[in-house]
Formats: structure tokens, C-alpha cells, sequence
């Protein structure tokens, strides 16, 4: 646990320079260590940056206040996200990192999305598990084809089918390159959720590669 910059996180460096670090978000009640390690199954070597949520909920971290069961306090989600953007700024200095992806689980997938439409220059990319759309109004921004992995739960209690389409819609318009799966689960993550990431996450960085050897 690190304590120095706005948030507490943990940092592990990895082993591999040329991997796109990940920026790791937990769901309501977790922390800074409970990604980890997914985020060493889907991108091992990588650079992993955790960061714990800042807002309480009766005791458990979240990254911005609801008012109840999906239902957001917008202007808290607005202003976390930019917070949360900040310190990914402060961290890719402190630890001299590229932008990151994001792999955000729940409320840490719907912060990811609200930081890709208010703060698009934060994140390289996102990997969204079980997210659901954070702001009602899209703001205009240009995500000029960063990929975006949205992987949801048929039969999910919070989520809707309808309210992970229009988050993926609304990303797709504002330029992101995204893909959508849908899988036969309720919200809790599942091994499929891992291997469809691991493999998304490594076509991404085959066409980043080809993409800089050009
Ligand atoms: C949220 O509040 O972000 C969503 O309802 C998911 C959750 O954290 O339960």
C-alpha cells in the first residue's frame, strides 16, 4: 500500500516495459488489492496501478456516491472521474508509465467510463466487466478509436442488457472502438470474463505493435 499520491494504491512494476500498464478498479467494498491478480492473469509483465476508492459507503470504498442501486449522484460522478484522472497523471510521472488501460469490475468499470467521456487523454483503453452507463448525458468528446472491451452478464440483477448497449452505443459514437460480449452470468465475474479480456487485450497489443513497427 502506497500512501504519497492522492490515492491510496499499490504499484507493481512488472516485467515488461513494452506492455501497456493497466489501471485496475475494484467494485463496491473492495480495494486496492483485489484486482491484482486478475490483472496479472490477463497482462502478465504488465505495469499494474490500483488505486482505492475514495467515497465510503457504509464502510465500503467505492470510486463516486449513488444514491441507490444504479442510480448515480451525477456531479459526484463528475468530479471523482477527474480526480481519479489526476492521479493517473501524478502516477504515470511518479513511476514513469504510459497511459494505462483501464480494468475496471462494477462501480470500477462505470468510473472507467465516465473517465473515457470526460477525460479521454487518461486511459489508452478500457476493459469494462458488468459496467452500466454513468452519466445520462454523453458530454462530447472524440475517443478517437481507443478499444474498449465491454463484457456483460445476461442474467445480471443490477444491470439491464439495455443499460450495457447504450453504453456501448454511446462509446461507439463518441469514437471509441468497441467491443461488446455478452455472456450466460448474473454480475459476478467468471473465468469466460478473464479469457475473453486476455485475448482481447492481446490482439490490442499485437495491433499496437505492428502499429509502431510501420
Ligand atoms: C455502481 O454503483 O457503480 C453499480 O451499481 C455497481 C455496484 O457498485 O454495485
Amino acid at each position: 500500500m502506497n500512501e504519497e499520491l492522492s490515492h491510496i494504491h499499490c504499484f507493481a512494476p512488472g516485467n515488461r516495459r513494452e506492455a501497456t500498464p493497466l489501471l485496475l478498479l475494484h467494485g463496491t467494498g473492495g480495494d486496492e488489492n483485489d484486482l491484482l491478480p486478475l490483472g496479472e492473469a490477463i497482462a502478465p509483465g504488465a505495469a499494474l496501478l490500483s488505486p482505492r476508492g475514495q467515497v465510503l459507503e457504509h464502510g465500503m470504498p467505492r470510486f463516486f456516491r449513488r444514491l441507490a442501486e444504479g442510480v448515480f449522484d451525477e456531479d459526484d460522478v463528475r468530479r471523482r472521474a477527474n480526480e481519479l484522472a489526476d492521479f493517473v497523471t501524478e502516477a504515470r510521472k511518479r513511476y514513469e508509465i504510459a497511459a494505462p488501460i483501464a480494468l475496471g469490475y462494477s462501480n470500477g468499470a462505470n468510473v472507467a467510463a465516465a473517465m473515457m467521456l470526460l477525460r479521454p487523454e487518461a486511459l489508452a483503453g478500457g476493459i469494462l466487466l458488468r459496467a452500466m452507463v454513468p452519466l445520462r448525458e454523453a458530454p462530447v468528446v472524440d475517443l478517437g478509436g481507443k478499444p474498449v472491451l465491454i463484457v456483460s452478464g445476461q442474467s445480471d440483477p443490477i444491470i439491464p442488457p439495455s443499460n450495457s448497449q447504450r453504453l456501448a452505443t454511446m462509446l461507439a459514437k463518441a469514437g471509441a472502438d468497441v467491443q461488446h460480449r455478452t455472456l450466460p452470468v448474473d454480475h459476478q465475474l467468471s473465468q469466460a470474463d478473464l479469457a475473453i479480456a486476455k485475448e482481447w487485450l492481446a490482439n490490442v497489443e499485437t495491433t499496437k505493435s505492428k502499429t509502431v513497427a510501420v
